[in-house]
């Protein structure tokens, strides 16, 4: 999960390299660090922390090379300090690395019996010192280079420079992604595309087993045997952005903000307004013939899952079979012909919801990809990919992607239920009616920002809460759970509702704040019972409700945030706004990082 970038320049790359990792930063942020040939010596500055940690070691000491490799780094193997920031030296040898050598350390110990001397924690020096004995051992860089990769088990994207050459990085990919970006004189290697997009959008990516010879005016591209191989090279569409907040004090904040907008481009995507009904889709399977769809995915993605879960069973009848993308790559799920897989990913990178979709693949079945970042290993992976039009997704916690997963997930529930013949005509209109109301319904959830931000002010104060819900409003709870711990520290689970005389009301007493997510739906009048149940043993609730809601609860809440009365359908699209703003004022208050929360990294490329 680390970021990693190379340029063979013209010019001293340092502050190209640092403005690469910026747009990298979502990667990780433990610590960062700069390595380049100047006069034919290695040398490299790092700095624990942020980006702007080594920004300003920069400052007092440049670097001037016109080559160089890049790291931005999320804590694997030893913990966050400048030691073990790459880039990592072994004799004549920088490298950079994100991901996980699963043997380090049996090659560890191998090369301790040789006498190599090992400075860091990280499983990536075993790499620089395999190379480095290539080396001493007489063989060419690119020769040592290839050796050494043969030896490596596990995932990495890896670029290697070399001491007295600075017309040479080497870069391999298994498993992260590792893009070659190609220009004029110069060239460069990062871990997506919109890292390199300031300097060209001309773009060829590796695939797993492949490693690239890089020079300022060659490419050469090998498979794990020394074969060369040919790979297209394609045009990115990444901008060369750097987001800005706009007047926001968070990215998460602005983000939160953008959803009115961001679900209503992606609904258009896949729903035509003026006829009523769901845009036609070129699919690799037929919703008509499947008999189940499996689903898979992490964190905030397969709650998004969870909740698609519930709409293709009741509208389209179709079983899904849901599965957290880490459990379900080893539980060898039998797969039938009439089977589909959809995988849901903000970034397209994870690395579990990668391994899973391959699994699938391996198995024959169609596959599907929920996916933010178009140009990602999942979206390519895929056979069909259903693009959510979030646009670049900054803060670490999801929020806008989550919206506009679901947005996606309910059109093809729609697709679905139509194509199936579960619903006809008139219910598929008045389906895509209820989704195109979905945005205006957030915009109103906005300007509750200040009654959310009062009871927020009370959550910041305690070290546990409670978030229950039933039905698509049971994931909510779950998502509300998560993205309260993420970003304000502060412990919470998320429970169905019907659940918690099994266990977690012993939790309850005046202490415990437990909100409760219930629109007044099919089934108000359970989640009220549940929360009789809470309020006999003095638990505090706040309710998040409708009119009819508030008006039926018939019970004292601590606070009841009342939100415009919303179709069953899309209620989980709309609900989840105020649970994010709940989290977002919360980690406010407790002053915590909360675009980069402690321990976390946007795009988790290990498993
Ligand atoms: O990029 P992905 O959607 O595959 O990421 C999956 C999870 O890591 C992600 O949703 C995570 O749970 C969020 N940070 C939660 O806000």
């Amino acid at each position: 999960m680390c970021g990693i970038v190379g340029i063979v320049g013209q010019t001293p790359v340092a502050p190209l390299i640092v403005d690469a990792l910026k747009r990298l930063e979502y990667r990780g942020y433990d610590s960062a660090g700069v390595a380049t040939v100047e006069k034919g010596e290695l040398s490299r500055r790092r700095a624990e922390g942020k980006l702007v940690n080594l920004e300003r070691r920069l400052e007092a000491e440049p670097l001037s090379g016109t080559i160089g490799i890049g790291h931005t780094r999320w804590a694997t193997h030893g913990v966050p300090n400048e030691t073990n920031a790459h880039p990592h030296f072994a004799d004549e040898v920088a490298i950079v690395h994100n991901g996980i050598i699963e043997n380090f350390a049996e090659l560890r110990d191998e090369l301790k019996r040789d006498g190599y001397v090992f400075q860091s924690q990280t499983d990536t020096e075993v790499v620089a010192h395999l190379i480095a004995r290539e080396l001493r051992g007489g063989a060419q860089p690119t020769e040592a280079a290839h050796n050494a990769l043969k030896r490596l088990q596990g995932a990495f994207a890896l670029a290697i420079m070399f001491k007295g050459d600075d017309d040479l990085i080497i870069g391999a990919r298994n498993g992260p992604p590792l893009a070659v970006g190609h220009g004029q004189g110069e060239m460069y290697l990062g871990s997506d595309a919109i890292a390199l997009a300031p300097f060209t959008n001309s773009i060829t990516y590796l695939e797993d087993g492949d490693w690239a010879v890089v020079r300022r005016n060659k490419v050469q591209i090998f498979d794990i045997d020394g074969n060369p191989v040919k790979r297209q090279r394609q045009r990115s569409v990444g901008t060369s952005y750097l987001v800005d907040k706009g007047n926001h004090r968070h990215f998460m904040e602005k983000e939160i903000h953008e959803q009115p907008e961001v679900i209503s481009h992606t609904l258009a995507h896949y729903l035509d307004f003026t006829s009523g009904k769901t845009r036609e889709m070129d699919l690799p399977f037929d919703f008509a013939k499947l008999d189940r769809i499996a689903i898979s995915a992490c964190g905030t993605a397969y709650l998004a899952g969870l909740i698609g879960k519930y709409w293709f069973e009741r509208y389209a009848r179709l079983p899904v079979d849901i599965d957290i993308a880490s459990e379900f790559r080893y539980r060898e799920m039998p797969l039938g012909k009439k089977s589909a897989a959809l995988f849901v990913s903000q970034s397209g990178e994870t690395a579990d919801t990668l391994a899973s979709l391959r699994y699938c693949r391996s198995e024959g079945v169609p596959i599907g990809a929920i996916v933010n970042v178009r140009e990602s290993t999942i979206a390519r992976e895929s056979h069909v990919t259903f693009p959510t039009l979030a646009g670049p997704e900054i803060g670490v916690a999801s929020t806008k992607a989550f919206t506009c997963q679901l947005s996606v997930l309910a059109s093809l529930a729609v697709r679905a239920a139509a194509e199936r013949g579960t619903i006809d005509e008139g219910e598929e209109k008045r389906l895509v009616r209820q989704l195109s109301e979905a945005p205006r319904f957030a915009s109103q959830v906005l300007k509750l920002e200040e009654q959310i931000e009062k009871v927020a002010r009370e959550l910041a104060k305690v070290n546990h809460v409670l978030y229950l819900g039933r039905d698509t409003s049971y994931p909510l709870a779950l998502e509300g759970a998560l993205k309260l711990k993420e970003i304000s520290y502060i412990h919470a689970e998320g429970y169905a509702a019907g659940e918690l005389k099994h266990g977690p009301i012993a939790l309850i007493d005046e202490n415990m704040p437990v909100i409760v997510i219930a629109p007044h739906d099919r089934i108000f009048e359970k989640t009220v019972s549940n929360m009789q149940e809470v309020a006999a043993r003095g638990g505090r609730i706040i309710l998040i409700t409708d009119e009819a809601g508030a008006a039926r609860a018939g019970i004292e809440t601590f606070e009841t945030i009342v939100l415009p009365d919303t179709p069953e359908f899309i209620a989980p699209i709309v609900y989840a706004l105020p649970v994010q703003l709940l989290a977002y004022y919360t980690a406010v208050q407790m002053g915590t990082d909360v675009d980069q929360p402690r321990n976390l990294a946007k795009s988790v490329t290990v498993e």
